[in-house]
């Protein structure tokens, strides 16, 4: 294991004790303020939520002020949501439609919250180091988005 990798078997178990109840408000609180405290090199970690139909609107994060709301149609987040897939990118200025919140951001990591097949939102991590996010960064943070489904009462914000 490199030494800047996090021990995501641990994290995770951290996660499942942080989660102690279902409030979806806390626990998305909770999980980018963990995550962001123990994944080295990231300078913003958060939530964007459907709010409104094939609209992302900023939820909890940590890091700088970001942009708000991102269309499905639009940059690295929109993509996520609209496929419904991971995006890691290595280099966001290589993305066309890549939305600008941070300068300083070069990579970027999202991953789609399903609930029952639909997009409930994405978590977004960015980090300034170009190529960031491996492999084993995925699968981690995909694990760990898995337990934030399993132990949150994701809200139909749409009906
Ligand atoms: N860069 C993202 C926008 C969100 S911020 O990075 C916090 C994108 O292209 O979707």
């Amino acid at each position: 294991m490199a030494p800047d990798m996090p021990d995501y078997t641990l994290l995770t178990r951290q996660l499942e004790a942080l989660l102690d109840g279902r409030d979806w408000l806390t626990n998305t609180a909770q999980t980018c303020a963990l995550i962001m405290q123990q994944v080295p090199e990231l300078n913003w970690a958060g939530f964007y939520l459907q709010r409104q139909p094939e609209l992302l609107t900023l939820g909890p994060f940590q890091g700088k002020p970001a942009c708000n709301p991102i269309p499905f149609d639009k940059g690295v987040c929109g993509a996520a949501a609209r496929n419904r897939q991971t995006q890691r990118i290595d280099d966001v200025h290589a993305i066309a439609d890549h939305i600008v919140c941070d300068a300083a951001s070069n990579s970027e990591l999202v991953v789609p919250i399903l609930r029952q097949g639909a997009l409930w939102g994405v978590l977004d991590l960015d980090s300034p180091r170009r190529g960031r996010f491996d492999e084993a960064d995925q699968a981690g943070i995909e694990a760990l988005v898995g337990v934030f489904i399993a132990r949150t009462d994701l809200p139909d914000f749409l009906s």
